[in-house]
């Protein structure tokens, strides 16, 4: 058995992984990232793309604008879109110039790792059979193997960053543990094309047929979404039937069309809510998906996971500087709050945008005077704006 050191055992090298790993490295705490899939799987993997302000803020803050600055597709706008008409949402109007940032979630992963690699710390792909362990007393420990050989770091702290399917918050005693959860009877079919988007700003549209989502990732590639049954199969989905569909859903009377081009991706996501309480156990802290998963209508899962580390690596900087503990017991607390306004706010942009097989046609008008009454009045449109770009960082 090989056994190391470390103050903080990172697992998982996703976006909440990665980022604590970084942010930690800035306030010169020592780290050990270590991820179960391989480098080329975890950076390809096509998710989130939209960036909150809050965000994108912390990335120029902590070196990492670089590349988001010069690629990155800033947005001021975006449009719903129901009854044939597209409406535009001004959101910098409304919430003082504040705005999101279209920057692949694989983007980021990448420029995470670059600066994990340049700053020569440890992160560890394609470890197996990692457990966290003693996470009762004072210094818990990760197990796992590598290339075979069994290895043990011993922590100060774990941040389980290990997403909705990781092994750290299930090592928690079940008792101490509540969840809410809520499935949704949909799914979202997503698909990446080598089309230049036809609209410089996002469209959530609902149509008839259910809900579809123009976005994009560069002035080449458009991403598109296009509500589905929870168990589609993609093989039932050629190309042309994808491109009928979203044709159907997306155009609009005044002559708007997405862009169409050769279909690179196609991916079916499931919808969730989820929220598990406390996010921490002793020495153990949950960040990102591994404590909460939204439904992706309204971009929250990837800025949550980033708002989360942000307030973790601020405790245990504290932490280190004067041994207080009071930004490390406040940690879940505040997490809470932030995902529960998050999880409002997905899960109400999630039912006031798609169709359910349960639905009668009173829902269905209700959720167009919904609509009529969000792109007619400022008030409304200042409440969506706020929540779209996101509240500052803690
Ligand atoms: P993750 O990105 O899940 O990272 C967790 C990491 O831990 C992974 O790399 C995983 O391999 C690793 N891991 C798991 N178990 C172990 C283990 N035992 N040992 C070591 N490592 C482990 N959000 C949006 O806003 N819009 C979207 O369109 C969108 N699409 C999505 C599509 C899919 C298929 C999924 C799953 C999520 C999507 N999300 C979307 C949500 C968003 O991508 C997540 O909220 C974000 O990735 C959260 O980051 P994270 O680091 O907390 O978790
Ligand atoms: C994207 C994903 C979302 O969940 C969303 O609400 C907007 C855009 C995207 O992948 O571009």
């Amino acid at each position: 058995m090989k056994r190391f050191r470390t103050q903080v055992g990172i697992v998982g090298a996703g976006p909440a992984g990665l980022m604590l790993g970084h942010l930690l490295h800035r306030q010169g705490i020592d780290s050990i990232i270590l991820e179960n899939r391989s480098q080329d799987y975890v950076i390809e993997r096509v998710r989130a793309g939209v960036l909150e302000q809050g965000t994108v803020d912390l990335m120029n803050d902590v070196g990492l604008g670089t590349r988001l600055n010069r690629e990155g597709l800033r947005h001021d706008g975006v449009y719903i879109a129901f009854a044939g008409a597209r409406h535009r949402i001004d959101m910098a109007a409304l919430t003082g110039g504040r705005g999101i940032t279209v920057y692949g979630q694989n983007e980021v992963v990448k420029d995470l790792i670059a600066a994990r690699t340049a700053a020569n710390a440890q992160l560890h792909f394609g470890v197996t059979d990692l457990r966290v362990t003693d996470i009762e007393g004072p210094e818990p420990r990760i197990v796992f193997n590598r290339n075979g050989e069994p290895y043990e770091i011993a922590c100060d702290f774990i941040a389980g960053c290990d997403g909705f399917h990781g092994v750290c918050r299930t090592s928690i005693p079940h008792e101490l543990l509540r969840t809410y959860e809520r499935e949704y009877p949909f799914a979202w079919l997503g698909i990446l094309a080598d089309a230049p988007p036809s609209s410089d700003e996002l469209v959530y549209s609902l149509h008839e047929r259910g809900f579809a989502l123009f976005s994009m990732r560069s002035p080449t590639v458009t991403r598109l979404y296009l509500q589905c049954a929870p168990d589609e199969q993609i093989a039932d989905w050629p190309d042309e039937r994808i491109w009928s569909e979203l044709e159907t859903r997306l155009s609009t009377s005044d002559g708007w069309r997405p862009n169409q081009g050769r279909i690179v991706q196609k991916g079916v996501t499931p919808m969730r809510s989820f929220v598990a309480e406390p996010m921490r156990y002793r020495r153990l802290f949950l960040a990102g998906d591994a404590a909460h998963i939204v439904p992706p209508t309204g971009a929250k899962g990837l800025n949550l996971a980033v708002a989360d580390v942000c307030r973790l690596s601020n405790a245990l900087a504290a932490y280190y500087k004067s041994g207080s503990e009071t930004l490390l017991d406040q940690y879940s607390d505040t997490g809470l709050r932030r995902t529960w306004r998050a999880q409002r706010f997905s899960w109400w942009m999630t039912s006031m945008l798609h169709k359910s097989d349960s639905d009668n046609p009173f829902d269905h008008q209700r959720r167009l005077a919904d609509l009529e009454y969000l792109v007619s009045s400022r008030a409304a449109m200042t409440s969506l704006a706020e929540s779209y770009v996101g509240a500052p960082l803690d």
